[in-house]
């Protein structure tokens, strides 16, 4: 959305039709609220902005065929690095020479993702917010492989679609996910030990804190799949490091589906 809101040709790709079918209506309702605020008293500005937003942007669900004509691919599949490994040496032996390959990984080594292919100084990261129309920032991720032009490419690429790129190594969390993981699961600890309701912990990081939502909230928007997947990751890496523990509640809500806003039901219920 954000890059074909900026001028540059898209083309999605995703497993089936009706996936992108739901992908396509959920950035057409983005544009809308982002447009009803960009262009507040010119609605007809608007109107164009959404017309030529969705003219940059067809879907596709073969990969191996249009990645011929990328000079970017921006790789956001499931937090699993051998689909994610299968995908990028697929994508690799059909994609041109120049063509920059880029995760948008939570937490998983780029560095593993470069060794599946034949390109490792073209592959980087580009670690993306949610939800990305609205959150400014975007890791660049740049391994020991990496090529000094790929990573001003990256952050050239994340300027042009309007956000304000930082950069990090290739260390688990980059900055983000580092700091604020750690912060989510302390506060299920909290939780799951009986010291507040989540209610109150949430009001309190909103209040006291000044966050935009609090923890529970925000790990229900991320989705809980995607938080144990991190922290698992994490866990398996270092098992004696208190602060990626694994938590039994977060476990099993993961286990009875209850995945956050996405299924209807997390640590809170949405109609
Ligand atoms: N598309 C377009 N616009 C959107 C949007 C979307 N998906 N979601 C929200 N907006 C817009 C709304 O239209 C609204 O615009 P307005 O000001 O003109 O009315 C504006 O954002 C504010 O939205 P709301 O009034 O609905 O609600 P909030 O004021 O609470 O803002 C929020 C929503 C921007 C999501 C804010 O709560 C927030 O910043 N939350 C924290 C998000 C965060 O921490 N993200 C990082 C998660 S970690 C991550 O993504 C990493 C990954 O690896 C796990």
């Amino acid at each position: 959305q954000v890059a074909a809101a900026s001028g540059h040709t898209v083309v999605l790709v995703d497993q089936s039709d009706e996936i992108l079918k739901k992908s396509t209506k959920g950035i057409e309702e983005s544009l809308k609220r982002v447009t009803k605020k960009k262009f507040a008293d010119k609605p007809e500005a608007g109107t164009e902005f959404i017309k030529n937003t969705l003219k940059n942007l067809t879907t596709s669900t073969d990969a191996a065929s249009v990645v011929h004509s990328t000079d970017l691919v921006i790789e956001a599949i499931v937090e699993n690095l051998e689909v994610k490994n299968e995908l990028f040496k697929t994508l690799d032996k059909f994609a041109p020479e120049h063509t920059i390959f880029a995760s948008n990984t939570s937490s998983l080594q780029i560095t593993k993702m470069a060794n599946a292919t034949t390109r490792q100084d073209r592959f980087g990261g580009l670690h993306f917010f949610n939800p990305v129309p609205m959150m400014k920032l975007v890791e660049v991720i740049k391994t020991p492989m990496t090529s000094q032009k790929t990573f001003e490419s990256l952050m050239d690429f994340s300027k042009a679609v309007g956000k304000s790129p930082v950069s990090c190594k290739d260390t688990p969390g980059f900055i983000v996910n580092r700091l604020l993981v750690p912060y989510m699961m302390e506060a299920v600890r909290l939780f799951e030990r009986g010291d507040a309701s989540k209610e109150d912990i949430d009001v309190a990081m909103k209040l006291g804190a000044g966050y935009p939502m609090g923890p529970f909230e925000l790990l229900d928007y991320v989705g809980l799949d995607t938080s144990k997947y991190i922290i698992d990751g994490w866990h398996s890496l270092e098992p004696n490091n208190p602060l990626f523990a694994p938590s039994p509640l977060l476990n099993k809500l993961v286990e009875e589906k209850k995945l956050g806003k996405k299924t209807g039901e997390g640590f809170y219920k949405y109609k």
